[in-house]
């Protein structure tokens, strides 16, 4: 048995309910442990706590312009490697073509996110009209392609050796957010039969990050039939009802969408602001001491962040703090909006994450300066 050293204390100037009721003129900074679920202090300062001069060292948080890569889009083995750890890989994919060939991960299941396009995605148990917005959790080893309508932009997030799982709802119990039954899964319907046929198609195969292709004299995605609780499943983010409090800012953790083994995935999506006068309106500065924060930018306005435009990615690792942008600090109390309208996708990762080389041609070198008043 353990327990953690948890003895709630106030000192000095401080409100007594978190998010809430800050001394008038002062910022409030959470250091957490857990990604929001540990014992946390919320430290009251009469100034943000992103007023650093200069940075030296190899720590600093990152943005990368994702709209800037240039890939091959015949495979997602071609995909640009973005970030990557023991138990995750997040990789971005322009698919131009449709894939004249099946893949299979068998180094863990993959999360596709549809950033732009539309396709259909073809695999074992069937087939599903994919969109922009679109989230798809592919089982590991199963076997697909991708047919393009309009040409994609995709993420790819690798659970490496390990699974996608739905978080635990908690107090709001099942339906909430999203009801399971608000996932779609492949269906054997008549495209799925269309696209059977008896020329030769090559499997190209993903075991611990070697490609092997294993060719076979028709097209193996043939099952006539199938029964069982393993299978692919796609939502949109659209479909996703945010959890929200007119009185209270809930922690990036409430928008938990997939958990797989020590790394979350989280979807911001439009979602009404604060209406209590003494609740803050926009995230509070935090080090999320405990984990590596990336944040897909996919659409719409990111009302906490300066200068983000939707493709970009930022990595924001642990040991500094974080927070709004300066403009977006002046909405603290006050918004003049009613909702956000932002749509991103964050990855929560217990374990650092290291950069791949071919985003350093995409990044925005100053993005650590961007804190600094205009
Ligand atoms: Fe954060």
């Amino acid at each position: 048995m353990r327990k953690w050293i948890h003895i709630p204390h106030i000192e000095g100037q401080a409100s007594r309910q978190a998010h809430a009721d800050l001394p008038p003129g002062t910022v409030e900074r959470e250091l957490g442990k857990e990604g929001f679920f540990g014992p946390a202090t919320h430290m009251i300062h009469p100034r943000p706590p992103t007023g650093w001069t200069s940075w030296e060292g190899p720590l600093r948080p990152r943005a990368f312009d994702c709209m800037k890569l240039v890939t091959d889009g015949s495979s997602p083995w071609n995909a640009t490697k973005l970030l990557h750890n023991a138990h995750c890989r997040f990789r971005f994919w322009a698919c131009a073509a449709s894939m004249d060939h099946l893949v299979r991960n068998a180094d863990g299941d993959e999360l596709l996110f549809i950033h732009a396009g539309k396709g259909d995605l073809f695999c074992d148990y069937g087939h599903v009209a994919i969109e922009a917005g679109d989230y798809i959790v592919l089982p590991r080893g199963t076997m697909w392609r991708l047919d393009v309508v309009e040409p994609m932009q995709l993420l790819l997030i690798e659970a490496t050796n390990g699974s996608y799982q739905l978080p635990d709802k908690g107090l709001v119990g099942d339906h909430a957010i999203f009801d399971p039954a608000m996932l779609d899964l492949p269906r054997l319907d008549e495209a799925f039969k269309a696209q059977t046929d008896q020329l030769e198609w090559p499997v190209v195969i993903k075991r611990r990050n070697q490609l092997s292709t294993v060719t076979y004299p028709y097209n193996p995605l043939d099952a006539i039939g199938w029964h069982g609780s393993l299978h692919p499943v796609r939502i949109n983010v659209r479909d996703i009802r945010p959890l929200v409090s007119h009185r209270y800012h809930l922690p990036p953790s409430a928008h938990t969408t997939f958990v797989a083994n020590r790394f979350v995935v989280c979807t911001f999506v439009p979602r009404p602001f604060e209406t209590d006068p003494g609740a803050i309106k926009v995230p509070f500065f935090h080090n999320n001491d405990d984990y590596d924060e990336v944040i897909f930018y996919h659409a719409g306005d990111f009302f906490s962040r300066d200068n983000i435009h939707p493709g970009m990615c930022t990595l924001h690792p642990c040991g500094f703090t974080h927070g709004p942008h300066p403009k977006a600090l002046g909405k603290m109390l006050v918004q003049s909006k009613a909702a956000t309208e932002e749509y991103a996708v964050m990855i929560d990762a217990r374990d650092a994450l290291e950069i791949d080389d071919a985003v350093a041609a995409v990044e925005w070198a100053d993005y650590h300066r961007s804190w600094q008043q205009a």
